[in-house]
Parts: C-alpha cells; structure tokens; sequence
C-alpha cells in the first residue's frame, strides 16, 4: 500500500528530519504549511497525520474533518508534545482525546519512538481500510440481493396476472359450461314439446276450413317455425346440435352466398369475398355454416348503420403445440380453414368484449335482437371441431374469424333439393317413442303417409315387439329415452332382424355416428322431411 503521511511542524526543521527518518523504514510523507495546507490534503488514502504540538493553532477544520469520517474510518494522529506544554493542564489532554485515534509523543524525539508510532498508526489505518472493503462488498451483496428480490417479485407479479387470468378464463368456461348444460336440456325439451305440436297440427291440416281457422292455423305454424329456429340456436350454442358435417369446399360455399349476403345487407354497404383457389375442404354442417356466416354478416350491418365496408376472407392457418399468434387456445394442433368476416363498423366495447358469446346477450334494443347469434356461432364453430377469435376496435370495426378442420376427403355436392315425395303407403313401422304426446302425433303424422304403424313407449317393448315375429319394414326411433337409448335400440333390433332400415329421430348432437346405415333427424320434423327420409331407407 502506497502511505501517505501528512506532517505538519513548521518548527525548524522539523519536518525534513521527521520525513527522513519515517523514510528510513519506507514510509513516505507529505510536509504541509500551515493546517489550512494540511486540511486541504486530507483525503481517505490519507494514511496517518503527524502534528507537532505548537502547530495547533485552529484546528476547527481538522475537528470538522474528523467528525465527519465514514463509519469505518478512524484517521490516526501522532501528536508530538513538547514537555513544557504537556504539563500545562488537563485541559489540553481533553483536547487531544477530542481529536480521537491521538499518540502522544513527547520531545526529544527518539528515532525508534517515531518509527514504531508511525508503523502501528499505519496497521491502525490498514485494518481500517480492511474493514472498508468488507463495507463495500456487503454494500454489493446487499444491491444484488435487493435486485434478485426485485427481480423475484416481478417475476411473481406476473405469475400472480397470469395465474388471474387463467382462473377468469376458467371461470368463464365453467359459467359457459353451466349455460350450455341448462339451455341444452331446455332446448331438447322444447324440441320435444315442438314436435308433439307439429305432428298433430300437420294430421289436422286437411280439416281445417278456409278463412279464420287456416290463418289461425299458419300462425300457429310459423310459431312453431320460430321455436324451432330458437331451439336450434339453443343447441348449437350448447354444442348439442344435431351436426350433419359433410366434407366441404368454403370457396364454393362462400361464393354461392354472395347474392343472398347482398340482399342482407343492403346497398349502402360495400361487399367483398376473397376466397384462394385450391384451399382444403372442411368438415362442416353446411346449413348450420351458412347460418353462421349470416349471424355474422347481420351483426356487421347492425354495427354499421350508416353504411361501411364487409370483407369476407378465407385462408388456411395451422396450429401448432403451443396455438400460435391470434388462434384460439383450444384449437388443437392442425390445419383450418379460417373464415374471416370484417367489418369497418362501431366496434365492441371492452366492457361487452366478455359477454357477445353468452346466450341472450345483447346490446341492441328490445325486439332488434335475440343475442343468439354469436352464441350459436361460437356452438357451430367448436361443435365442429374448430374455434373462434374476435378483433376489434371500438369505433374502427370487428373482425371475426371462424377456424374450421380441414379434411383430406374429396367434396361432395350438396344435396339437390327434395322432390315432392309420394306418400309410399302400405309400409309396416315400428315406432318407439317415450313421450306419449310426440308418439301419438309422429304415429299421426305416419299412418297419414300411408303406412302402418305399431307403437313402442321404449327400446324394450320395441324388441318385444320383434321378438314376436311382427312382420316390420323399417324401425323410426328416439334416441334420448331412459333405458336404452336409439342406438341400442338400432343395435339390438339389427340382431333379431339383420339389416332392418332405421331412423334415429333425435334433438340432441350427442348421437354416435351410425355411418350410412342408419339416418338421422332433427327434432322438429316436418311431415315432408320424415317422408323424405323413409323413402330414402325403404326399399323400393
Ligand atoms: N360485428 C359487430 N360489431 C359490433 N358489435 C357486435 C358485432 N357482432 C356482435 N356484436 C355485439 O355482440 C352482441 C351479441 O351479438 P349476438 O349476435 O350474439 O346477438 P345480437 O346480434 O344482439 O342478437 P341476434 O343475433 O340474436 O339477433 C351484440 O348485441 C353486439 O353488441
Ligand atoms: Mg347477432
């Protein structure tokens, strides 16, 4: 360690003689003026002051300086006295304690007498420097700990936000669970209770007379078109919806639309679909798709009012392990075909943001709307195997895309529509139903097709029924009965009649695919759309 002693005694030639023989054992020192000089030389590497004793005149700059080292710092002083003064009172040794770390070394000097006090001031002030170090270093430790602490806290708060929101998300899950579960087994109820009414009004038809009763007649009909309408969007938006996904290609889809999308919206909005040639087929319901898109396209128009623009866009998007960019989380990994509708219109609040899924939500004026329609979106969207994601910006506009599973199957056409079908008569069928109101209409409704018609209020007595040898061309079944369900009643009336042609009526989605041999429909049926089916499962 380089010293640096500050000597001041002017006497003389004091100093030159204190440093030479300091030098002598390799301490280097510094001779100062006056205490003005010597104050100003004072400095933490300042390594021990040697003071004669006739040198102290104003020494409130030095006390000042002293007073106010750092806590580890205790400068030492070598005080030579001159016996004379030494003797002059108590006084002046409470002044040298004052100045604190004070060896007091009386004149004449001794050579040795001055070495040895200024090596043992020079361990005083290396210890002390020792101790600085260890200051700083617990200093360091200290900053580091408090930045790993702030580090670990932040890292915690943003644990904490994301646990937050996962439990929000979860919440809403579970709350759109509920929904689904109580509007679910409400809708196949009402389909029940629709299809009791639509069968016997459709065998009272004939009698109704003209004038009052046929009009009160089709108001009751389009009631009940209504319920069933309402019902569906129940079930979709509950994901129980009777799907019937056939391979699809969108650009066709979406194109055909166009004109129908057009007369939707009016002339004061500007159109356009951009559909890339060559993308995959999707597996969709293509009426329940179409259905989709025109919820979507109407909440558009409804958010702009004044007029706007409406893009339509497909393109593919791949998910992968970890999703990926805006696609929802539960998109499993796969190729989709995404639908984007976009409209230039007033936005979605962040308040309403959370809610535009829930049944019955809206923020449009009593009468304008129903807030089905996203909900039963969102249902047709992850019922097939797809997700749903919004954009927007309140007073900029949405945009809304639909992910649908991509397929490798070819595309089919889509069904021409029905022919008018011949009430093919003189057929036997056994109809198994356990609601005895749905099961009086449906028997109605098919022995006014001209069949016959022997009824079952459950899967057992049906296969009673069989077992008996009763001669039987096809089986017309529910599928939610307690007991045994339609399918088991497919299944065990194919063991006692092998290849017997059945259709599994049905308000529900949760109905096991059967493949082509056995059809299904949805509840309410009209009469045409169960002649339909029968004549399609019917031998000729
Ligand atoms: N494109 C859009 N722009 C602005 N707001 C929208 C848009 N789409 C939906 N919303 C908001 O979400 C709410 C719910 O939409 P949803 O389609 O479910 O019900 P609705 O349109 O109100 O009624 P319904 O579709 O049953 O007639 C709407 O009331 C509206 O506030
Ligand atoms: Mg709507």
């Amino acid at each position: 360690m380089r010293t640096s002693i500050l000597v001041l005694a002017p006497e003389g030639r004091d100093a030159e003689v204190i440093g030479s023989v300091l030098g002598e054992i390799g301490l280097e020192t510094q001779s100062c003026l006056d205490m003005a000089a010597l104050c100003r030389s004072l400095g933490d590497e300042t390594t021990a002051l040697v003071l004669s004793e006739g040198a102290l005149g104003d020494v409130g700059p030095l006390a000042a300086w002293l007073e106010g080292q750092p806590p580890w710092s205790d400068l030492p002083i070598v005080i030579l006295t001159s016996r004379g003064s030494r003797l002059a009172g108590r006084g002046r040794q409470a002044f040298f304690q004052s100045l604190g770390n004070v060896t007091l070394l009386d004149r004449p000097l001794h050579r040795e007498a001055l070495q040895s006090a200024a090596q043992a001031a020079l361990r005083s002030r290396t210890r002390q420097y020792r101790t600085r170090s260890h200051l700083d270093q617990i200093t360091q430790a200290t900053s580091r700990l408090e930045e790993r602490v702030a580090d670990r806290t932040r890292a915690l708060q943003a644990e904490m936000a994301d646990r937050r929101r996962a439990e929000t998300a979860l919440l809403q899950a579970q709350k759109m669970e509920a929904l689904g579960q109580l509007t679910g087994g409400v809708a196949h109820d009402f389909n029940n209770l629709l299809q009791g009414i639509v069968s016997c009004l459709a065998v009272l038809e004939p009698t109704v007379s003209d004038g009052t009763p046929r009009q009160l007649f089709e108001a009751a009909n389009r009631s009940i078109e209504r319920g069933a309408k309402l019902t569906q969007s129940l079930l979709s938006f509950a994901r129980r919806q009777m799907l019937m996904p056939e391979a699809t290609d969108l650009g066709d889809l979406l194109s055909g639309m166009g004109p129908l999308l057009e007369r939707t919206l009016g002339g004061q909005i500007a159109v356009t679909i951009e559909v890339p040639p060559g993308l995959p087929a999707v597996l969709i319901d293509r009426a329940q798709f179409e259905s989709a898109i025109l919820n979507l396209v109407i909440n558009a128009r409804d958010a702009m009012p004044a007029g706007g623009r409406l893009s339509m866009t497909a393109f593919v998007a791949t998910a992968g392990r970890d999703g990926g960019g805006d696609l929802p989380v539960e998109l499993a990994p796969g190729t989709y075909v995404a639908v984007r509708v976009e409209d230039s219109g007033s936005g979605i609040d962040p308040t309403v943001m959370p809610h535009v899924f829930e049944p019955f939500f809206t923020t449009k004026p009593v009468g304008e709307g129903s807030g089905l329609g996203l909900s039963m979106v969102h249902g047709m969207a992850t019922q097939s195997g797809g997700g749903i994601h919004i954009d927007s910006t309140p007073g900029a506009g949405t945009a809304i895309t639909l992910y649908l599973p991509s397929t490798s199957t070819g595309t089919a056409m889509p069904d021409a529509p029905a022919a008018d079908v011949e009430p093919g008569a003189g057929r036997t069928i056994l109809l198994v139903e356990d609601d005895a109101i749905v099961r009086m209409g449906t028997m109605a409704l098919l022995e006014n097709l001209g069949h016959q018609v022997i009824e079952a209020d459950s899967g057992e007595e049906a296969l009673a029924v069989l077992s008996d040898g009763a001669e039987i061309d096809a089986l017309v079944t529910d599928f939610a009965m307690p007991g045994m369900n339609g399918a088991a009643v497919v299944r065990g009336a194919r063991q006692l009649r092998p290849g017997i042609p059945a259709l599994i009526v049905t308000g529900y989605a949760d109905t096991p695919d059967f493949g082509e041999a056995v059809r299904l429909l949805r509840k309410p049926f009209t009469p045409h759309q169960i002649a339909d089916c029968l004549s399609a499962i019917l031998p000729e």
